[in-house]
């Protein structure tokens, strides 16, 4: 069965073509960065429009590159939510205009199950079986974007528990403001966690915030002002920006750890599963790593490109709802806020 995979919820569009059998065919992301960087965040409207001009270029290149054309598609897979109204709704009516003119089931997925199940989409093995109609063992993900920090209890597919989220930034989005207000241009994340790479360890000490109470949530607001005065005290040097990028990326990596940690205290869970962007984080691969190795626990982390926004993912969760049959009425529906909670399960035995 092969499913086309459309992603449009934020500044990405995204297009994959998904076979239950082969795997990921080809798969297309197209950043609107450059767009929204000059007002240092993503204009829904402007993002809205660019998807407009991309997808269908994006769906025609997809198809092309994996040697397929529209009639070898069994179903349109789609972001409905949650995310941008107005991106969203771009992805909704072609998917749903697509599938209804080619006779072809659509299929609503929710982005955060995209980002959870992606780690298994890369495991072949893990891949056969689920097709295969056996559940996955069960596991905690942890999603750190730019618009989520959720750590997520998943006792199958479509069977997922909130286990703590975050009650202000997400970690992304501490990350990109973090950039920010030390002069970094828009999204920093990466450039800051490039930067603390030449930073030296222990010179600025900053907050693990939460950690000294119970509980599963995240706080990352705080942290920002840490750094805000941080930096304006200093002598604002490459050096010190270095010193201080290393001493944020330090206190969220250990801050994500210990949340972590107590998750799969929680749950009783052996194994780990880290998305978003933020899991394109090398310390904190390296952290989460470590953690593991001492708990007998088994982490994963899905490559940076299935990591970050993308088609490829919308493509799978989309394909396993469909073989349980499944879909979306003739509708175009979006769910810009979606609580992950509600999704149906999908009946697979267990393992
Ligand atoms: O999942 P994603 O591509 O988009 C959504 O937000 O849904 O995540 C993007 C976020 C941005 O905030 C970006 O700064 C952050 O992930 N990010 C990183 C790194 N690479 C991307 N943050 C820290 N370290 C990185 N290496
Ligand atoms: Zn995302």
């Amino acid at each position: 069965m092969k499913v086309l995979g459309i992603e449009t919820s934020c500044d990405e569009t995204g297009v994959a073509v998904y076979d239950t059998v082969d795997g990921l065919g080809a798969h297309a992301v197209y950043s609107q960065i450059a767009l929204h960087a000059q007002y240092g965040g993503v204009v829904p409207e402007l993002a809205s429009r660019d998807h407009v001009r991309k997808t269908l270029p994006l769906i025609r290149q997809t198809l092309a590159e994996a040697g397929l054309s529209t009639a070898d598609i069994d179903g349109v897979a789609y972001t409905a939510g949650p995310g941008l109204v107005g991106a969203l709704l771009v992805g909704a009516g072609v998917a749903r205009a697509l599938a209804w003119s080619l006779d072809v089931p659509a299929i609503a997925v929710h982005h955060m199950e995209g980002h959870l199940l992606a780690p298994l989409m890369d495991d072949a093995e893990q891949r056969a079986a689920l097709h295969a109609g056996h559940a996955p063992e069960p596991f905690v993900a942890l999603l750190v974007s730019g618009g989520h920090t959720q750590l997520v209890g998943v006792d199958g597919v479509g069977r997922y528990r909130l286990l703590g989220e975050t009650l202000d930034d997400a970690a992304g989005e501490a990350f990109d403001k973090t950039a920010k207000l030390m002069g970094l241009p828009y999204p920093g994340g990466p450039q800051l966690a490039a930067i603390a790479e030449q930073g030296r360890p222990g010179v600025f000490k900053f907050a693990r915030p939460m950690t000294d109470r119970p509980g599963l949530d995240f706080s990352f607001s705080g942290l920002k002002t840490q750094v805000l005065l941080a930096w304006r005290d200093s002598d604002q040097t490459d050096a010190t920006r270095a010193d201080i990028a290393r001493a944020f990326e330090d206190a969220v990596v250990d801050t994500l750890a210990i949340k972590c940690a107590r998750a799969l205290d929680a749950t009783g869970f052996r194994r780990l599963v880290v998305s978003g962007g933020v899991g394109a984080n090398r310390r904190l691969r390296e952290k989460l790593h470590q953690l593991a190795a001492q708990r007998g626990a088994i982490v994963g982390f899905p490559p940076p490109v299935l990591c970050t926004d993308n088609g490829a993912m919308i493509a799978f969760a989309g394909a396993l709802r469909l073989q349980a049959g499944q879909h979306a009425d003739l509708g175009v529906h979006v769910t810009p806020r979606w609580d992950m909670s509600t999704l149906p399960a999908v009946e697979l035995a267990t393992a």
